[in-house]
């Protein structure tokens, strides 16, 4: 690998410290408790922004829990709001005997959410949430609500706990603005 240029330079400021991002997962934690009453579930992490959201909300859960993986590609021409989403890893189950939630790390069009939702629903569920880590909803270009937003962020470039700029950064332990000057 070569060496990168300005790495740390780039982490322009912290947006989301350790302690609140650790709060908030707790908090959505009890929040999923709330809802399965003990009722078995299947967390589903959209990989890979979500791997490290994933892990920490996983062990703030308490309801019995099984976890899966799937990685989807999302390709769209300029602004349409309709896309192709392709599925570069399957889940290893299915999902039909399941109460299912979504785990990503961040909506920002909304696009690729609403394609996996759509896809997942198509295989009949018991029921079907979505969970997000942060939400950008002034980047909307489809009508799409999570069922649960750890945070909403205004419109910039976010790097760390999972998220990535060109595949760097997501071990970050806090989220933070990209600075792309
Ligand atoms: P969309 O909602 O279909 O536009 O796509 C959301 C995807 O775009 C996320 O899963 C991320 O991979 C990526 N993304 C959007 N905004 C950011 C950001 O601020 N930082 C890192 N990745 C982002
Ligand atoms: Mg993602």
């Amino acid at each position: 690998m070569q060496p990168v240029e300005n790495y740390n330079k780039k982490i322009k400021r912290i947006v989301l410290s350790k302690e609140e991002i650790d709060a908030a997962v707790q908090k959505a934690g009890k929040t999923i408790d709330s809802w399965y009453d003990g009722r078995p579930i299947l967390l589903v992490c959209i990989l890979k922004g979500s791997f490290v959201f994933m892990s920490d909300l996983s062990r703030a859960i308490s309801v019995p829990c099984e976890i899966a993986f799937m990685s989807v590609k999302s390709y769209f021409a300029g602004t349409v709001s309709s896309g192709t989403v392709n599925i570069e890893m399957d889940l290893d189950v299915d999902i039909n005997k399941y109460n299912v939630i979504i785990v990503e790390d961040i909506v920002d069009t909304g696009r690729t959410l609403n394609e996996v939702v759509k896809l997942l629903k198509a295989r009949n569920p018991l029921s079907l949430k979505v969970v997000t880590l942060l939400d950008k909803p002034s980047r909307r270009v489809v009508d799409f609500v999570p069922d649960y937003t750890l945070f909403s962020i205004p419109d910039f470039f976010v790097i760390g706990y999972g998220l990535d700029c060109a595949e760097l950064y997501r071990n970050l332990p806090y989220i933070a603005e990209y600075d792309g000057e």
